[in-house]
């Protein structure tokens, strides 16, 4: 009789040959997509009762030497089998575990990159504007002392014009004298004392108000303050100065107006509008440094003279973008600030 090969052994129990259990057992591994149909396969060919065990164990009723063959042939096959087994649950573990975490079938999309707030956007246009004209941008403390915020700017502690700033205190049961600014005017008074002329600035910075809020007010803002000291400057040098802000700000045939107003740390004191949509617009508050404020830092008022001004960004950045509530800009709201 001749020797069968080893396609031709039958596992007599099952009557399953190796080659055809072998294409049973990959086709059907190959369409097990889940660690749940790769466990029944296993235990459908591998386990006890399995399909390849069962053939193993049918070997044992065949004639040596057809054993030998068959049995060479089956192990082969049972470590391609673990082999391939293997291979499928890593496969199948990573899929599922990239499954969970990430979904691999959306369109890349780009990282949002933010951008620079609204005021500070503003606050940089115009401290540009007076960098072009040869002021120097610098900043100061918002916790600052009363000293600064009201005495050496001439408004002494029964000046009524006190009732003009409602102010937040932060005073401890060590201090009564120190408070939140409530303008970014005390940088004149420490610009002159730490400083001989010729001084040209402009201090952007936070200032608070003890103050309800509305669509135009808000507790706390920003202000740009400017100064400038020196020998012989004049009510012209503040015009011309800021006329020509205007124009860099609100366009080259923006029409001005000054008028008359009280400010105790300036004399004569102005605030300044332009003109928007036909309606004059405050934009600021500025005039000739008060010879007090001046004494109070040491300066000789007999020999120099200076202009200051103050404004706010927020307000001049509401009228550019129609904003029509300066609340929008602090409540941290995406819609309003990414149109910026
Ligand atoms: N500090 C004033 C305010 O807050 C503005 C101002 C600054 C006025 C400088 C005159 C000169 O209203």
């Amino acid at each position: 009789m001749p020797l069968p090969n080893d396609q031709g052994v039958q596992a007599i129990q099952t009557g399953e040959s190796v080659e055809e259990l072998k294409a049973a057992a990959v086709a059907s591994l190959d369409s097990a997509d889940s660690i749940e149909l790769l466990e029944s396969w296993r235990v459908g060919f591998m386990g006890r009762k399995g399909r390849l065990t069962a053939l193993l164990r049918g070997l044992g009723s065949l004639d040596i030497e057809e054993r030998k063959i068959a049995g060479a042939s089956a192990n082969k096959l049972r470590s391609e089998l673990e082999l391939l087994f293997e291979e499928r649950v890593n496969q199948s573990k990573s899929s599922e575990a990239l499954v969970g975490s990430i979904d691999i079938s959306l369109p890349g999309r780009r990282p949002s990159l933010g951008g620079l707030h609204p005021s500070t956007q503003m606050i940089r246009e115009i401290t540009q504007a007076f960098n072009e004209m040869g002021f120097q941008t610098i900043e100061g403390p918002e916790v600052e002392l009363e000293k600064y915020n009201f005495d050496m700017l001439n408004i002494p502690a029964d000046h009524p014009a006190r009732d003009q700033w409602d102010t937040i205190w932060v005073d401890d049961d060590t201090h009564n004298d120190i408070l939140l600014r409530t303008h970014t005017s005390p940088m004149q008074a420490r610009t002159m004392e730490a400083n001989d002329p010729p001084i040209r600035v402009v201090v952007p910075g936070k200032c608070y108000r003890y103050e309800s809020t509305d669509a135009t007010h808000e507790w706390h803002f920003n202000q740009v303050e400017g100064l400038a000291v020196d020998e012989g400057i004049t009510f012209a040098d503040l015009k011309g100065t800021l006329y020509e802000f205007a124009r860099r700000i609100f366009g080259p045939h923006r029409k001005v107006r000054f008028r008359c107003d009280f400010f105790p740390f300036v004399e004569p004191g102005v605030d300044m509008s332009i003109d928007w949509n036909g309606k004059w617009i405050e934009i600021l508050g500025a005039g000739m440094v008060h010879p007090k404020v001046l004494e109070n830092a040491g300066y000789d008022s007999t020999k120099y003279t200076g202009f200051a001004f103050g404004m706010g960004p927020e307000r001049i950045s509401m009228l550019r973008n129609e904003i029509t509530d300066i609340r929008h800009f602090f409540s941290n709201d995406l819609r309003f600030l990414t149109q910026f």
